[in-house]
C-alpha cells in the first residue's frame, strides 16, 4: 500500500535564503524529493539500442515510478553539444559542429518522445543559458583555487594548427597495446589514458605525427580528493554524516570507483585548447574552452534551472537540499565521470548534494556483437518507430526484459518476437481480451457483482495484493528486469485464473459463479494499469481507455475493487498484435545489409628504393589457354601470350574462374619471378590478383586497349 510521504524535511526556506537543518544522518528512504539524471547523450549520432536499454528507458521507468508514488520528481537530460565527438562528426560530414548539433538535437528529442521517455525537460548544452551556468561555476571554482594552472607540451598538429587532446589524437594503447586508442581512453582495454602516453600518436585530423608544443591549462587536482571520495563511495560517509548505503550500489560501480581510487587519482585538465565550447571564463584564456566533462554533467543543473524556470519552480532544493535523493542513470563508460570529476566539483561548490546512486548499466550486445556507431552495427530508435508503428511498448518490454542491469547482454530480432507473441500477446493481451470480451458478451460490459469466494480465489486476491511489494521493492532497489517480471506476473495471475475457472464452459451451468469470476478478473485488469504503468506506458493508457477508468496511483493497487459493481466497459480492443516472421527476417536482413564490413588491413611492408620496384618486370599478357591441374581444385594452368612469348604460368583462380571464361582475359603479368614447379607444373611468373573483403579475385588488367606485351610500370 501506499506510504505516506515523510515530510519531516531538512530544507526550509526564509524569505529566499536556504537554511539547512543538518541531521547526522540522512534518511534517504523517505526523500522530499527526486533528481533524475539520465546521461546526456552526445547530438553527434542518432540513439540505437544501446542506449535505450542501458541508460533511457531504465531512468525513465523509475522516474514514472516515483511520480506513480506521488513524489516530487524532476527528471532532467538534454543534448551534451560540446567536445570531439561533435567536432570530429561535423569534420567527417563536411559540415558545421552546429548543424550536427541542431541535426541530432531534434531527431532524439522527438525518438525520445516517441518512446514515452518523460524527461521533464529535454535541454541542451549550446544553450546560452547553460554555457552561462557552466562558466559560473568554474569561475567559482577557480575563485576558491580549486584548480591548478600548469603550462606544459602537449601534442599539436601543425597543419590543422590545433592542439590534440582526448578523441583529436591516436596511437598504440601504452597498457594493451592495441593499435587506434585515443588520447583519453583505450576502447580495447577501458584503460584511462592521456596523449602523451600513446605510442605513436597521430592526429585524427591530418593524420600526421604531432609535434610537441607549449600550452597552458587550468588542472583539477583529483588527488587531493581520494580520502573523502573513498569514504564516501566505500561506506557512504561524508563528512562524518552517513549520506547514503553502498550496499545499495551496484557491485560494479564500487568496484570500478575504487580500482581508480586505489589506482591512484591524478590531475586532469579542465580547459582544452578548443574553439568549439563554452569558453573559459577567465583572464588569459583566449581560445580555450571548458572540457566537455567539466561543462556536461553541469547541464544537469541548467537543465533543472531551465524547468524549474518554466514551471514557475526553484531549482535549488533539487540541487542543494540534503533531502533530495539524486540519482543518475548512465552506462558503464561514464561511471568514472559520475563517481568521481562530478562529485569532485559538486562537494568544492559547497552547498551542493552528491549523488545517492549511480546505477550504471553494462552494455547491451546485438545479435551476439558489440553495437557500434561506427560500424553501422545497431538498431536505430528512429527506424524501429518507423517500422514497427504503435509497438513502442513491444520495444520497452523486450529491452527491459534483457537489460544490462549486471552484466552485459544480447538483443537478436528472435528473442524480440518471441517476448512480444509468446508474452505480451499470449498472456498480458490474451488475459485482458478474455476478461473485456465476456464481460462485453455476459453483461453488456457492465461489471457483474461477485458471489461467494472460494479458496482459489481468496487465494489468488491474496497473489494480487502480495505482488506490488515485490514490484516496489525491487524498483527501487534498480532491478527493473525483476520488477516488471513481477508485473507481469500479476497478468500471469490472471490468465491463469481464467484457464483454471472456464468461465466459458461454467457459463451453461453455474451463471451466478461465472459472475464472481469475471469480477475478479476485471479487478486483476485494473490493476494492471498501475503495475504496468512505469514500464509500458502506452499500454496502460489503452486499456485505461477501454476499461473506463481514471488514473489511480501506486496506493490504490492490490486493491480488489478498484472496478465498482455496475461501472460499464468501453469498447475492447486487442492490447497487442503478433509480429510475423516475415518482420522479423525484414530486420535481420537490413541488419546485414548495413554492416560496413571491417576490413582488417594488413600493415605497410617495410619501404623500398624505387631501384628494388624497377627489378619488377610486369607487362600486359593474355590469357590464350587453360585448362585444371589435376587433382587441384584451386589451380589452373594457363598460357599467356606475354608478346615475347607464350608461357606456362600455374595460378590459384580456379575457385573463382573456369578454364573457358579466362581465355582471351588480358592480364598483368610478372616475368621475372623464378620459375618454380607447382603441382608438376613448371610456373614461368605470375598473374596479378586483387582480392575484395569477401576474399573474391579479379584480375589487375589494363581498363584501356593495351597491346600484348606492353609495359606495367
Ligand atoms: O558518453 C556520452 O554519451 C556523454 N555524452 C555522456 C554525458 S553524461 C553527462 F555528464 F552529461
Ligand atoms: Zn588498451
Amino acid at each position: 500500500m501506499f506510504e505516506k510521504i515523510n515530510t519531516n524535511n531538512f530544507y526550509k526556506k526564509t524569505k529566499g535564503l536556504s537554511i539547512f537543518v543538518l541531521s547526522k544522518n540522512i534518511n534517504m528512504n523517505n526523500p522530499k524529493r527526486y533528481t533524475i539524471t539520465a546521461a546526456l547523450p552526445y547530438a553527434n549520432g542518432p540513439l540505437h539500442l544501446g542506449h535505450l536499454a542501458g541508460v533511457y528507458i531504465p531512468a525513465d521507468i523509475y522516474a514514472r515510478f516515483m511520480r506513480l508514488n506521488n513524489q516530487d520528481v524532476a527528471f532532467v537530460c538534454g543534448s551534451d553539444e560540446h567536445g570531439a565527438a561533435i567536432t570530429l562528426r561535423a569534420k567527417k560530414e563536411n559540415t558545421t559542429p552546429q548543424e550536427i548539433v541542431d541535426r541530432y538535437h531534434e531527431l532524439n528529442k522527438n525518438v525520445f518522445s516517441d518512446l514515452g521517455i518523460s524527461f521533464d525537460i529535454f535541454h541542451r548544452t549550446s544553450s546560452d543559458l547553460h554555457k552561462e551556468t557552466a562558466a559560473n561555476y568554474f569561475k567559482e571554482l577557480a575563485e576558491k583555487g580549486a584548480f591548478t594552472k600548469k603550462t606544459s607540451e602537449q601534442y599539436y598538429d601543425e597543419e590543422y594548427k590545433q592542439f590534440l587532446a582526448d578523441r583529436y589524437i591516436t596511437g598504440d594503447c601504452p597498457k594493451c597495446n592495441a593499435e587506434g586508442a585515443y588520447g583519453d581512453q583505450c576502447e580495447k582495454c577501458g584503460s584511462d589514458l592521456s596523449p602523451l602516453e600513446l605510442i605513436n600518436p597521430k592526429s585524427t585530423l591530418s593524420g600526421k605525427t604531432p609535434i610537441l608544443k607549449e600550452t597552458s591549462h587550468w588542472y583539477l587536482p583529483m588527488g587531493e580528493h581520494e580520502e573523502w571520495l573513498k569514504s564516501w563511495v566505500k561506506d557512504g560517509v561524508l563528512d562524518g554524516k552517513k549520506v547514503h548505503n553502498p550496499k545499495e550500489w551496484k557491485n560494479q560501480v564500487v568496484g570500478q570507483c575504487m580500482s581508480w581510487i586505489d589506482g591512484g587519482l591524478h590531475e586532469r585538465a579542465m580547459t582544452r585548447d578548443l574553439d568549439w565550447g563554452v569558453k573559459v571564463p577567465l583572464k588569459d584564456a583566449e581560445g580555450k574552452v571548458l572540457y566537455v566533462w567539466f561543462d556536461a554533467p553541469l547541464g544537469y543543473i541548467s537543465a533543472t534551472k531551465q524547468w524549474a524556470k518554466d514551471n514557475d519552480k526553484d531549482w535549488e532544493p533539487y540541487w542543494k537540499s540534503e533531502d533530495t535523493k539524486l540519482v543518475h542513470f548512465l552506462a558503464k563508460d561514464n561511471i568514472v565521470f559520475h563517481t568521481i570529476i562530478f562529485p569532485i566539483l559538486l562537494k568544492t561548490f559547497g552547498d551542493h548534494i552528491l549523488p545517492n546512486n549511480v546505477p550504471a548499466n553494462e552494455f547491451l550486445n546485438l545479435e551476439g556483437k558489440k553495437l557500434s556507431t561506427s560500424r553501422n552495427w545497431a538498431v536505430w530508435g528512429h527506424e524501429y518507430l518507423e517500422d514497427f508503428e504503435g509497438k513502442q511498448d513491444a520495444l520497452r518490454y523486450a529491452l527491459t526484459s534483457i537489460m544490462p542491469e549486471s552484466k552485459d547482454s544480447d538483443f537478436t530480432w528472435e528473442d524480440f518476437q518471441a517476448r512480444n507473441n509468446n508474452e505480451l500477446v499470449a498472456v498480458f493481451g490474451n488475459f485482458v481480451n478474455r476478461t473485456l470480451v465476456l464481460t462485453q458478451k455476459y453483461y453488456d460490459g457492465i461489471v457483474p457483482e461477485r458471489g461467494e469466494l472460494t479458496d482459489f480465489d481468496k487465494e489468488v486476491l491474496e497473489e494480487l495484493k502480495a505482488l506490488p511489494h515485490k514490484i516496489k521493492k525491487s524498483v527501487e532497489a534498480y532491478r527493473f528486469r525483476e520488477a516488471m517480471g513481477e508485473a507481469m506476473n500479476m497478468a500471469r495471475l490472471g490468465n491463469k485464473y481464467l484457464a483454471d475457472t472456464e468461465p466459458w464452459r461454467l457459463i451453461k451451468t453455474d451463471e451466478k459463479r461465472v459472475k464472481t469470476i469475471m469480477n475478479i478478473a476485471t479487478q486483476i485488469t485494473a490493476n494492471l494499469t498501475i503495475a504496468f504503468e512505469a514500464f509500458l506506458p502506452f499500454t496502460t493508457q489503452k486499456l485505461r481507455e477501454m476499461i473506463g477508468m481514471d488514473k489511480l496511483d501506486w496506493s490504490f493497487i492490490g486493491n480488489d475493487n478498484l472496478i465498482e459493481v455496475g461501472h460499464k466497459i468501453g469498447k475492447s480492443e486487442l492490447l497487442f498484435s503478433k509480429i510475423d516472421n516475415a518482420q522479423i527476417e525484414a530486420q535481420v536482413a537490413k541488419l546485414a545489409n548495413s554492416q560496413e564490413i571491417e576490413i582488417d588491413f594488413p600493415k605497410q611492408k617495410d619501404t623500398i628504393d624505387f631501384e628494388d620496384f624497377t627489378k619488377l618486370d610486369i607487362r600486359v599478357g593474355e590469357i590464350i589457354e587453360a585448362e585444371k591441374v589435376k587433382k587441384a581444385k584451386k589451380l589452373l594452368k594457363l598460357t599467356v601470350d606475354t608478346g615475347l612469348d607464350k608461357r606456362i604460368v600455374v595460378s590459384g583462380i580456379a575457385e573463382h574462374y573456369t578454364a573457358e571464361e579466362v581465355i582471351g582475359q588480358k592480364v598483368s603479368i610478372l616475368m621475372n619471378l623464378a620459375p618454380r614447379k607447382i603441382r608438376g607444373v613448371e610456373s614461368q611468373g605470375m598473374i596479378l590478383m586483387a582480392e575484395n573483403e569477401k576474399g573474391e579475385l579479379a584480375f589487375v588488367a589494363p581498363t584501356k586497349d593495351i597491346i600484348t606485351g606492353g609495359n606495367v610500370s
